[in-house]
C-alpha cells in the first residue's frame, strides 16, 4: 500500500521497522527497499524480497554525518571532507565497519556503504527511528530502479506492506559510490555527485574504479536493465515502426513509442528509469537508446546506458 506520510503513517512506518519488517520509502535518487540494518533476519527479507545473492552488500542509510562513528571504524579525514560536503545527498561513502553492522549486510566484507539522503520524508523516518536503514534500490535484482512510488508497488507490492510516496525522485539514478576504506578514494560507481565535485573537495582527482575485486551489483555489467532487447546506437535508424526509442530529439514522425528526453543530463537522468520503464512495459521488439555526450557531466547516465544495453558476448 502507498501512502502519504502523515502522523500516523509514520507510526506504522516506525512499527514495521521495529518488528523486522520491510519499508519502501523515497530518497532523492531512487527509491529503496528499507529494514532495521541492526536486525539481520529484517535485513535478510531484503535479499528474499529483491532475489539478490546473499554476497551483494547493502548500504546503510542514517539521519545525519554525526552517526557515522557508530557505523565505521578508522574514518579517515577525506570521509569527514566529503561528509560535510555533501551530506544530505547521492553520496555513498564505503568504510570499514563497526561491530554493529551484521554480516549480512556487509555481505561479509569488513567495509560498509553509509549515506545520508535528501529527501525529506527519508529524514523524517531516519530521525524517528533512530537506527540506520539498510537499503538498496526497491527493485527486483538486476531490473530498472524505481522512481515513483508506483513503480515499487509493481516491482515489490506483494513483499512490501507500505511504501511512503514522495513523489518522483529528483536525482532519479543512484548515488555516487566512493571507496575510503583503503584511505584514499576509488569512485566504485557515479551517480549523483559529479567527479569534478569530489576533486574539489578532496583536493585530488578519485580513481575512477568501473570493476573491483569488491562485489557490487551497481558495476555488474548487466545492470539496472529492461526486459526488452536494448541497444545503444549512435543514430536512430529510420524503421521504427513497433519498436522503442529514447532520444534527446522529437521524432521525426507521429510514433507513439519515441520517448524525447532532456538535452540536459540532470533532466534526463531524472527522466531516464521512468522513460525505460514505460517503454519496457510495452512488450515492444526491441528499444533504440540514441548515445548521449562524451563530456563529464554525462558520465553517470553513460554508465547506465551501457549496463542497460550490455549483452553477454560469450
Ligand atoms: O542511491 C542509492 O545508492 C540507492 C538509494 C536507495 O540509496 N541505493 C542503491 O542501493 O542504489 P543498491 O543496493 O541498489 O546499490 C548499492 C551499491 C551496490 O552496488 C552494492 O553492492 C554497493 O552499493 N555496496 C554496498 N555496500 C558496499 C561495500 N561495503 N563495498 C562495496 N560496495 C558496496
Ligand atoms: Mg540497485
Amino acid at each position: 500500500m502507498i501512502a502519504e506520510l502523515s502522523p500516523e503513517t509514520l507510526e506504522r512506518a516506525l512499527t514495521l521497522l521495529k518488528a523486522g519488517e520491510l519499508l519502501g520509502f523515497p530518497t532523492e535518487t531512487v527509491y529503496g527497499l528499507g529494514a532495521d540494518a541492526a536486525n539481520s533476519k529484517a535485513v535478510k527479507k531484503i535479499f528474499e524480497a529483491k532475489g539478490r545473492p546473499a554476497d551483494h552488500p547493502v548500504i546503510v542509510h542514517i539521519a545525519s554525518k554525526k552517526n557515522l562513528a557508530s557505523w565505521a571504524n578508522d574514518i579517515p579525514d577525506d570521509a569527514y571532507k566529503l561528509a560535510n560536503a555533501f551530506w544530505p545527498g547521492p553520496l555513498t561513502l564505503i568504510l570499514q565497519r563497526s561491530s554493529l553492522v551484521p554480516n549480512i549486510v556487509t555481505g561479509g566484507q569488513d567495509t560498509v556503504g553509509l549515506r545520508v539522503p535528501e529527501h525529506p520524508v527519508a529524514l523524517t523516518v531516519l530521525e524517528a527511528f533512530g537506527g540506520g536503514i539498510a537499503a538498496p534500490s526497491a527493485n527486483r535484482f538486476g531490473r530498472i530502479s524505481p522512481t515513483t512510488a508506483q513503480h515499487v508497488q509493481e516491482e515489490l507490492g506483494g513483499s512490501v506492506q507500505l511504501i511512503l510516496e514522495g513523489g518522483s525522485c529528483e536525482v532519479g539514478l543512484e548515488s555516487t559510490i566512493v571507496d575510503l576504506s583503503t584511505g584514499v578514494a576509488r569512485v566504485l560507481r557515479p551517480g549523483g555527485i559529479r567527479l569534478q565535485a569530489l576533486t574539489e573537495v578532496l583536493g585530488y582527482e578519485p580513481e575512477l574504479k568501473s570493476k573491483t575485486e569488491i562485489r557490487t551489483s551497481g558495476t555488474l555489467e548487466s545492470h539496472y536493465a529492461p526486459q526488452t532487447p536494448s541497444l545503444l546506437v549512435k543514430h536512430i535508424p529510420n524503421d521504427v515502426e513497433h519498436v522503442g526509442v529514447i532520444a534527446r530529439r522529437p521524432a521525426p514522425s507521429q510514433n507513439a513509442h519515441w520517448l524525447e528526453l532532456s538535452q540536459n543530463a540532470q533532466t534526463y537522468a531524472r527522466e531516464l528509469y521512468a522513460a525505460l520503464r514505460k517503454l519496457d512495459g510495452l512488450g515492444l521488439k526491441q528499444i533504440y537508446i540514441e548515445e548521449v555526450p562524451d563530456s563529464a557531466d554525462w558520465l553517470a547516465v553513460r554508465d547506465r546506458l551501457k549496463r542497460a544495453t550490455f549483452k553477454e558476448t560469450t
